[in-house]
């Protein structure tokens, strides 16, 4: 049976979660909105129209901030089509899924649904066919008090206060050809530099995310980055990446090793944005907004297998059904994100209901939690506090993981991937140390031991796994139990020495009382 020995000290820090490391992402595209958190008429559905089911699985997963509108969507958007009396709201074609917009739920009902999800709203601008002038109107109808135009206009359409977003995203996915009105990196940078001037002028409260490679396959990758922060440094606090890991190519090991080049991308977008700061002598740190991220790719592939003739409303695209396999393979990019703690301070799951999502709904029926639903409420309901850097031994295997995203496809090497990718959260108010272990191997249980330095006495508090031999298992509307969590028996402390024996294929919560 492989061996992983872990060293852990309390002192030896990476950072503090940034509670946006929890965020996830709703987009007009498919039945997200519609049919998903929204479907008035649903016998769960409250007086506004949003349905208590999402809502309350939505809670369980303890999102902290949701990005809205897009993604592609709001790269055509005309976000006042989706303010005041509904009646007079026009339907349009919105040319990045296909589908007919009716624009009965916009910016105003996206705020309250986030009120009452207690989730903070994350806004993004279409930098696509618009620009800086909607977007700063944008920025003055959500959060100008009032004796403006835009402002009177949202008290006129009932929302008396300013909504106060904090959080804004410059445009999407700029670098992408199927994205509308897609940009080389200098027009981006010119752009996004002259709306997030005029949005911060509106209101100097606000934090900016300028879009960064929709991949790290992107041919200009690197590049983007560079030009986008020597336009736009001095007036944003973020740059994105986004990152869907895939399993194409059938091969697990491959797929379970592939959060590893999540870790690359961000060490790689952090040393550029660095460089950038250097030259400009500057000590400012533009930080990482890992907007959307998650494990897709059997609804992905070609815009025809994405969309649905005929223009319908709200249809069954990227209902993407997420085994177990993808639920180990998503469990390790979470571990990624929170093992770049310092630099990572705001990520979202993409998305929420229905599309690439951990909840899934059948519009008049019921809803129910995808694979991907535990670990994702692992790693946001326990994962907050300093993450530990830890050291870990253990034996490695290689892999050559496919991925078709942008316009390269290439087989990226993988030569040494530890069996064991871990996270350790120190939570000391809570007086917590959480162990976050995913097991990559396939076929062997591996034996963990944990040395713990600074902690006294820890002792188990609770420990649960998620694993089944069938990795191609997943939850269904008919069978929406079939994979859950269950108890981890085989951990316990001795000293100040964790030992526990992880199961092949498996992910594994071990949370102690420190
Ligand atoms: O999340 C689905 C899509 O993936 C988003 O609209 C886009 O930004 C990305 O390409």
């Amino acid at each position: 049976m492989p061996a992983a020995a872990v060293k852990l000290d309390r002192d030896n820090v990476i950072g503090a979660t940034d509670p946006r490391l929890f965020g996830a992402f709703i987009e007009h595209l498919g039945r997200c909105v519609y049919g998903g958190i929204y479907e008035p008429g649903h016998p769960q559905a409250d007086a506004q129209g949003f349905r208590k089911d999402v809502l309350a699985l939505v809670r369980e997963l303890s999102v902290t901030i949701m990005r809205y509108p897009g993604g592609n969507f709001v790269s055509g958007y005309n976000w006042e089509d989706g303010v005041g009396p509904r009646e007079a709201r026009p339907r349009r074609l919105d040319l990045a899924w296909m589908s007919t917009e009716p624009n009965t739920f916009g910016t105003n009902e996206f705020i309250d649904w986030c009120r009452a999800a207690a989730i903070e709203p994350m806004l993004a601008v279409n930098l696509g066919t618009r620009g800086g002038d909607a977007a700063r109107n944008l920025v003055e109808y959500c959060n100008h008090p009032g004796g403006t135009a835009w402002s009177e206009l949202r008290r006129k359409h009932g929302w008396d206060q300013p909504h106060g977003v904090k959080f804004w995203c410059l445009g999407n996915e700029a670098d992408g050809w199927w994205q509308m009105e897609a940009k080389t990196a200098t027009e981006y940078g010119r752009i996004a530099t002259e709306a997030a001037k005029m949005m911060k002028w509106v209101d100097p409260t606000i934090e900016l995310a300028a879009c960064g490679s929709s991949g790290r396959t992107m041919p200009t990758f690197g590049t983007w980055e560079d030009v986008v922060l020597e336009h736009t440094f001095e007036h944003v606090e973020y740059i994105s990446l986004h990152t869907y890991l895939n399993n194409y190519a059938n091969d697990a090991a491959a797929f379970l090793a592939s959060p590893d080049l999540m870790d690359d991308f961000i060490d790689e977008v952090v040393a550029i944005a660095d460089a950038v700061a250097a030259r400009r002598r500057s000590d400012k740190r533009i930080m990482l907004s890992f907007d959307e991220w998650n494990v897709w790719y059997r609804t992905r592939r070609n815009r025809a297998e994405r969309t649905k003739p005929g223009w319908p409303v709200a249809p069954e695209i990227l209902e993407e059904p997420y085994t177990m396999l993808d639920a180990l393979t998503f469990g390790g990019a979470a571990l990624a994100l929170l093992n770049h703690a310092d630099r990572v301070k705001a990520a979202c799951l993409a998305q929420l209901v229905n599309v690439i999502a951990p909840i899934m709904t059948q519009t008049g029926g019921p809803a129910w939690r995808q694979t991907i639903f535990y670990p994702f409420a692992d790693f946001s309901n326990l994962g907050r506090g300093n993450v530990l850097r830890a050291v870990v031994d253990c034996p490695t295997y290689a892999a050559s993981y496919f991925d078709p995203r942008g316009t390269v496809e290439a087989y990226y090497p993988l030569p040494t991937v530890p069996y064991l990718k871990l996270s350790a959260v120190h939570d000391a108010k809570a007086g917590t140390l959480t162990l976050f272990c995913l097991n990559r191997h396939l076929s062997q249980a591996l034996t963990l031991e944990v040395a713990t330095k600074g902690f006294a006495s820890p002792r188990v508090a609770r420990a649960h796994q998620l694993c089944d031999k069938d990795l191609s298992a997943l939850n269904t509307r008919d069978q929406p139990d079939r994979i859950k969590p269950v108890p981890l028996k085989d951990v316990r402390v001795e000293g100040a020495a964790v030992r526990a024996t992880l199961a092949p294929a498996s992910w594994n919560v071990v949370r102690l009382a420190v």
